[in-house]
């Protein structure tokens, strides 16, 4: 038969097979090993996507809405952005907690942990979110994005306690984020390497689109809010002026989302930093759904996380809101800014 177009020949590659296959299958070809597995975990990541689905929307709108505030109908002083940060509060709960997968659910925006509301049944899993970090890149079109940290319950049965949420890093069981950006990809490991999705919105399906991300040891891109520096520890400060010498290499890139910031240097390599300042002694990112879960990825991607001190993962969360210096990236410069730190 005549054809315009050159017709590609079927072909059984790895590549191509890797093409189609859905988030969905491949956490079913990852769990086929455990027939333990109750398929608590898959459904409920089904719930996650079904929330990023709906919010990764909403997002792509955004640019309309904020041609609205410029006519006056929104304000200026961060109302937009406190509506998202709501919207995409209560969408990932509601999504999450009819499922019968989780036994709590702590988000930022919220001050207590979230019980599963009855008539719906807890389950095993404890799930912790920033439903929307970065907010205040909304109305700039940046990155934007979603983290989530997941724990097997400790307790028996019934609603969630507090030892299922105050608990050291190690025992995360999986960790993801979402980043909406010039598309919309969702990361997620479950102690097994880190894998990336990619939402194709034609027909609402995320794709494998990253198999195995590996950080780079030892890409020199830096990223952190400079101006800030002058209140940093003073060895920071030190560490910063040896990136200006031409011949290390350095270059910088800094978004302010942090979800963004991370994808960047995890797909390109890079480290981040949030250091302690005098406006934040204590740092200005959250233990629980910032630091812990990016900690977790950066981990399993052979890359490194610490708060200065010792590594992120190695810290017991005393409570929910809990803020933390953060250096995460890349292994050799997580050393480096860890070995100055301690001098
Ligand atoms: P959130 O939008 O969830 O409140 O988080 C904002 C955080 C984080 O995304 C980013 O790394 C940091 O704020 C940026 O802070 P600065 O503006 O101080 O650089
Ligand atoms: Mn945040
Ligand atoms: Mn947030």
């Amino acid at each position: 038969m005549h054809s315009l177009l050159p017709v590609s020949t079927p072909s059984a590659s790895p590549a191509q097979f890797e093409e189609g296959t859905t988030l969905d299958r491949f956490l079913l070809e990852t769990l086929r090993d455990h027939p333990e597995a109750t398929g608590q975990f898959v459904t409920l990541i089904n719930q996650v996507t079904l929330a990023a689905k709906l919010v990764s929307a909403r997002v792509n709108r955004a640019g309309l809405a904020g041609m609205f505030g410029a006519t006056g109908t929104m304000n200026i002083q961060g109302e937009y952005v406190q509506k998202m940060d709501i919207y995409a509060n209560e969408t990932f709960k509601r999504a999450l907690e009819h499922a019968g997968v989780l036994c709590m659910i702590v988000s930022e925006e919220e001050e207590n942990a979230i019980p599963i509301p009855p008539p719906f049944h807890p389950g095993k899993y404890v799930f912790a979110m920033d439903p929307l970090d970065g907010s205040s890149n909304i109305d700039t079109n940046a990155s934007i994005g979603t983290i989530f940290a997941v724990f097997r319950r400790k307790s028996a049965a019934g609603q969630g306690q507090s030892e299922d949420i105050l608990r050291s890093g190690r025992d995360l069981a999986a960790a993801g984020y979402i980043v909406y950006g010039a598309g919309t990809v969702l990361v997620l490991s479950t102690g097994q390497g880190v894998h990336g999705f990619t939402l194709d919105p034609t027909v609402g399906e995320f794709f494998l689109s990253h198999r195995d991300i590996r950080l780079s040891p030892d890409t020199r891109t830096y990223s952190c809010n400079e101006a800030y520096s002058g209140t940093w520890p003073a060895p920071l400060t030190g560490w910063l002026a040896g990136t200006k010498d031409p011949a290390a290499g350095w270059s910088a890139r800094y978004i302010g989302s942090l979800v963004g910031d991370f994808h960047r240097n995890l797909v390109k390599g890079g480290v981040f930093l949030y250091p302690p300042s005098t406006k934040a002694p204590s740092g200005k990112l959250r233990l629980l759904y910032e630091a812990f879960p990016l900690a977790f990825l950066a981990e399993q991607a052979g890359g490194a996380a610490t708060d200065g001190r010792i590594p992120i993962l190695d810290r017991t969360l005393a409570s929910l809101h809990e803020r933390t210096p953060l250096y995460i990236g890349n292994a050799n410069a997580v050393s480096e800014i860890t070995r100055l730190l301690a001098t």
